[in-house]
């Protein structure tokens, strides 16, 4: 079954990234690595110094600019896959940073022809306006714009616009209202339990509002991880080849990231076009309990697993992420699913 029907994440690299003006890192940003994720994880109320302490702002360009375009580039990917960009001209890149989305959405030959950033640290700014200066074959100045705050967004436009939000949703109270009137959203957001589910409320009250979710989902349905457990939250991993100074820094770093994970989501306002591919996914680790394995699947508002028992067999671990097919043939014993053996 699992070398099959499944379709399982690739690992992703990125090899635009060493092409952007860099600035030259000096050792021992380490440090700085570190205070930005305390920061981060105190829930800092002066984000703002990333970008206005230069140290700072080294740190961010030299370890998280990569990792969340790696995130990006695997959540593009998917899109790409779904055929989820179709007909969108135009974004709106909110809380844009050193412009992480558009430099992943190049990487990835996902073009759009006007580009909207809103990002309100000028720093932030500049360092993406050189960056892009720095690409050939990339947008130029001209087809980008850039705003401190919310912008005014026509009707008609917003008919062709996806509304992006990488990692910047969790520095907010909550979506703003503008972002209900675009067709697409592209949201991603760190994977702690917090900012996950905050997404699951949020990807019901997008459904509420209107739309339909292309990905992770494979259904419409009430999440399960949000009506049918209080603390669990839905998120992806992906297996990574990160850039080499990336991985100088990690020498000094309690973190290693071989792998990394993000909660996300794709709205459209379109319907999802059906596709060839398996409706269920695998949104957990492969669990070992006493005589049989478990694995969390999602394929609509009920929790399940996919078990096996041991006694058959042990089966080989699925990667989370997994989009899998569940035969009519696999029994049903409450919420697990017992696949039939080949
Ligand atoms: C964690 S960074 C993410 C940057 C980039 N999107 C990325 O994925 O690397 C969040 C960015 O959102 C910006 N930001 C946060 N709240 C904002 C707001 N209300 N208006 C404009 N920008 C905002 C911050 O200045 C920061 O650059």
């Amino acid at each position: 079954l699992h070398q099959k029907n499944h379709f399982a994440p690739n690992i992703v690299k990125t090899q635009t990234y060493n092409k952007l003006d860099l600035p030259p890192f000096r050792a021992g940003l380490s440090k700085e690595v570190l205070f930005i994720s305390e920061m981060y994880q105190r829930g800092s109320t002066k984000l703002y110094e990333i970008w206005r302490r230069e140290e700072l702002a080294l740190a961010y360009i030299a370890y998280y600019l990569p990792l969340n375009w790696l995130r990006a580039l695997s959540v593009i990917a998917e899109g790409q896959r779904l055929g989820f960009f179709e007909d969108l001209e135009r974004v709106i890149d909110f809380g844009s940073g050193p412009g992480t989305f558009q430099f992943a959405a190049l990487e990835s030959h996902l073009r759009f022809s006007a580009w909207s950033f809103i990002e309100h640290e000028k720093a932030a700014q500049d360092w993406h306006k050189r960056f892009l200066a720095s690409l050939a074959d990339a947008p130029t100045e001209k087809d980008c714009e850039w705003s401190r705050d919310a912008i005014d967004i026509d009707k008609a436009q917003a008919k062709q616009t996806m509304g992006v939000f990488s990692y910047s949703l969790n520095e907010m109270a909550s979506l703003p209202a503008w972002a209900f009137d675009l067709e697409a959203l592209c949201i991603i957001e760190p994977s702690t339990a917090e900012a996950g589910r905050r997404l699951q409320e949020l990807r019901q009250k997008l459904i509420d509002s209107g739309f339909s979710i292309w990905a992770p989902c494979t259904h419409q349905g009430h999440c399960p991880l949000l009506t049918h457990s209080k603390t669990d939250w839905c998120h992806h991993r992906i297996h990574v080849e990160l850039p080499d100074q990336v991985m100088e820094l990690e020498k000094n770093l309690p973190i290693k990231n071989t792998s990394l994970t993000y909660s996300y989501v794709l709205a459209r306002r379109m319907a999802p076009t059906p596709t060839q591919t398996p409706q269920a996914r695998v949104i957990g680790d492969t669990l070992y309990e006493r005589g049989k394995v478990r694995q969390a699947v999602c394929r609509g508002p009920e929790r399940e697993f996919l078990s096996w028992l041991t006694r058959f067999g042990e089966p080989d671990p699925i990667e989370r992420g997994t989009l899998i097919d569940i035969p009519d043939t696999a029994e049903i014993k409450g919420p697990e699913i017992r696949l039939p053996r080949n």
